[in-house]
């Protein structure tokens, strides 16, 4: 007889995320521990309460997700977390600040509904934040090639030289550090654009957009007014333009969702998975096969 379901909140900011509450309720957590203000160094005694609580073959009901706005220091409390654990009494842990995780890995998941991942190339408007960078780690990971596109290509060389730190093997792909400026060059080649900057920014102008002839997907996750990429509704998903597919932030944010829920239920099977990135694109491609297998 399995114990309640708990999990613990870890959020960085002043109020937990009530967005990534109401996810934990609707996956079935019974019971949700929210913590504001978390930082690394105060995350011991939150650990080793969820730890050294039940008997290791109950750990797996208690689970630990890290939230909040800053991604940065989210990715910073997870490795505090593992760094807490003490041999086998641990228990399983999901990183999605700001929804960085859940909804780049929606976004190429989408993506590779219509295209071949392996052999495209990508272009990663807003390449620089933590959407965007996932999305390019995910993208290369596939074997897409990808050009990185910032206001400023010092930054955009930094986040592929990090990229390149991390994913090796991954970059003999192509992973390309591109100026805003010169983005109208890569659109040319370009086969899946996705739109990863701020909200309320445009990114892209439909003048802009129609160079990109070999454009096969477009994507923009911006869902606050204007457009990321003018011409795409936020509502779109799988909107047939031309030769082109295109999705707005609402159009993907379908699958984020279920794909959220899908990676809290699965901290719950087992007391040792720490689910970032790749591990929750590989729930997202769990997904999408039990999808085809019954359409
Ligand atoms: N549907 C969802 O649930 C969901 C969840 C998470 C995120 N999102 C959306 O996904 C997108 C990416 O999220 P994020 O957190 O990675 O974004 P972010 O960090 O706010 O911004 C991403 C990049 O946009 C560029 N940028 C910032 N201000 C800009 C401006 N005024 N003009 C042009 N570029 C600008 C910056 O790159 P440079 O300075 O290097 O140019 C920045 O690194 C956002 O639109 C966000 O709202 C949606």
């Amino acid at each position: 007889m399995n114990q309640p379901r708990i999990l613990l909140q870890l959020d960085c900011d002043q109020q937990p995320s009530s967005f990534d509450a109401v996810v934990a309720i609707d996956s079935n957590v019974d019971h949700l521990l929210p913590y504001a203000n978390v930082e690394a160094q105060s995350v011991v005694p939150l650990v080793h309460g969820a730890i050294f609580t039940r008997g290791p073959e109950q750990l797996k009901q208690t689970a630990i997700f890290v939230g909040g706005s800053d991604v940065g220091r989210g990715d910073e409390i997870g490795a505090a977390i593992r760094a807490a654990f003490v041999g086998p009494m641990r228990v399983s842990v999901m990183l999605d600040g700001n929804g960085s995780n859940t909804t780049a890995a929606a976004a190429v998941l989408c993506a590779a509904r219509h295209l071949p991942l392996e052999g495209a190339t990508a272009t990663i408007l807003g390449g620089t934040g933590p959407v965007g960078v996932r999305a390019a780690r995910l993208l290369l990971q596939q074997g897409a090639a990808v050009h990185l596109v910032s206001r400023n290509l010092e930054r955009a060389e930094q986040t592929c030289h990090q990229i390149a730190s991390e994913l090796p093997e991954a970059v003999t792909s192509g992973l390309q550090p591109t100026a805003a400026d010169q983005v109208d060059a890569v659109l040319t080649d370009t086969s899946l654009l996705l739109a990863c900057g701020a909200a309320g920014v445009r990114l892209l102008s439909a003048t802009q957009l129609a160079l990109a002839s070999q454009l096969q997907v477009a994507i923009d996750l911006n869902a606050v007014p204007p457009a990321g990429l003018e011409g795409i509704d936020v509502m779109d998903k799988a909107m047939q333009r031309g030769n082109r597919i295109d999705y707005g932030a609402i159009g993907v944010g379908g699958l984020k969702m279920k794909l959220h829920r899908a990676a809290i239920q699965r901290l719950f099977s087992a007391n040792d998975l720490f689910l970032d990135t790749s591990e929750i694109f590989q729930i997202g491609l769990d997904l999408e096969a039990a999808r085809q297998s019954s359409a």
